[in-house]
């Protein structure tokens, strides 16, 4: 239902090319694109992916420059396209500059009815600072005595989140050959199947999301049950025990 991606390694792709770090951005942009057609393709729920960190601020100028251009531009790019693309925005506007913040915003707004894919973009967000956020929400209801803290559920408290009806991720995957989740969805990703794959960024295609989530098909999931193992005769039966 939920695949979440850590889209890195645009850096480095561009780098070992010989290339400003900026073309790796332009060209991660591509991937995305294919991605997100991917996913349509294959029939997934929810793609949520992971554009710009509350931490990417300590980027150098030109690196921001064109993230704040490439970012708000794909998004432009995906709703004009008119594909059955839901885009929703995770991220706080602090820091963004206001077109950036109002495109996102637009973008929600003009594909709301859509029902295909929903597609979560993650731009200065922070998982941390989400939860965090959720509290201070939830600590001020409980003040004006609209929530009662002594009974308060995981389901109120995700309603407080960015995105309250993102639901669990199943598969969180990472390109770029970094093992670690970078404050990426601590919330919704506490279960998830994690997967980190070499390719950078600017290498996938929509194959990509197909193999890892063919990868996530194979995976035992056990929520702290133990596995459920197919019928056959247990090696304890019979031993001892009156046939009859
Ligand atoms: C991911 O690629 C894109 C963003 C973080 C915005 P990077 O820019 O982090 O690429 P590497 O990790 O330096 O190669
Ligand atoms: C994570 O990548 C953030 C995004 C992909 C947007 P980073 O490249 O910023 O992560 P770290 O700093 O290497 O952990
Ligand atoms: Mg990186």
């Amino acid at each position: 239902r939920h695949v979440a991606i850590v889209m890195d390694g645009n850096g480095r792709w561009a780098t070992a090319r010989g290339l400003p770090r900026t073309d790796g951005h332009r060209r991660g942009v591509e991937a995305l694109v294919d991605v997100v057609h991917g996913a349509l393709e294959i029939g997934l729920e929810h793609l949520t992916l992971y554009a710009f960190s509350t931490e990417n601020w300590k980027r150098p100028a030109d690196e921001l420059q064109t993230l704040m251009y490439e970012i708000p531009q794909v998004v432009h790019r995906l709703v004009t396209e008119k594909v059955d693309v839901r885009v929703r925005w995770a991220g706080t506007p602090s820091r963004l500059p206001a077109d950036v913040v109002e495109r996102l915003l637009d973008a929600e707004r003009e594909t709301r009815d859509h029902t295909g894919l929903t597609l979560t973009m993650c731009v200065n967000y922070g998982g941390r600072a989400e939860i965090t956020a959720a509290a201070a929400k939830l600590a001020q209801e409980a003040v004006a005595g609209r929530v009662d803290p002594g009974s308060l559920s995981e389901h109120a408290f995700a309603r407080c989140l960015h995105v309250p009806e993102l639901p669990d991720v199943d598969l969180l995957v990472r390109t770029g050959g970094d093992q670690r989740t970078s404050n990426f969805l601590p919330w919704q990703a506490t279960y998830a199947e994690l997967l980190f794959l070499d390719t950078p960024w600017p290498a996938v295609d929509r194959r990509t999301l197909w193999d890892a989530m063919e990868q996530y098909a194979r995976r035992t999931r056990r929520y702290g049950s133990v596995a459920r193992i197919p019928a056959q005769a247990s090696p304890l039966s019979g031993r001892g025990a009156p046939t009859t």
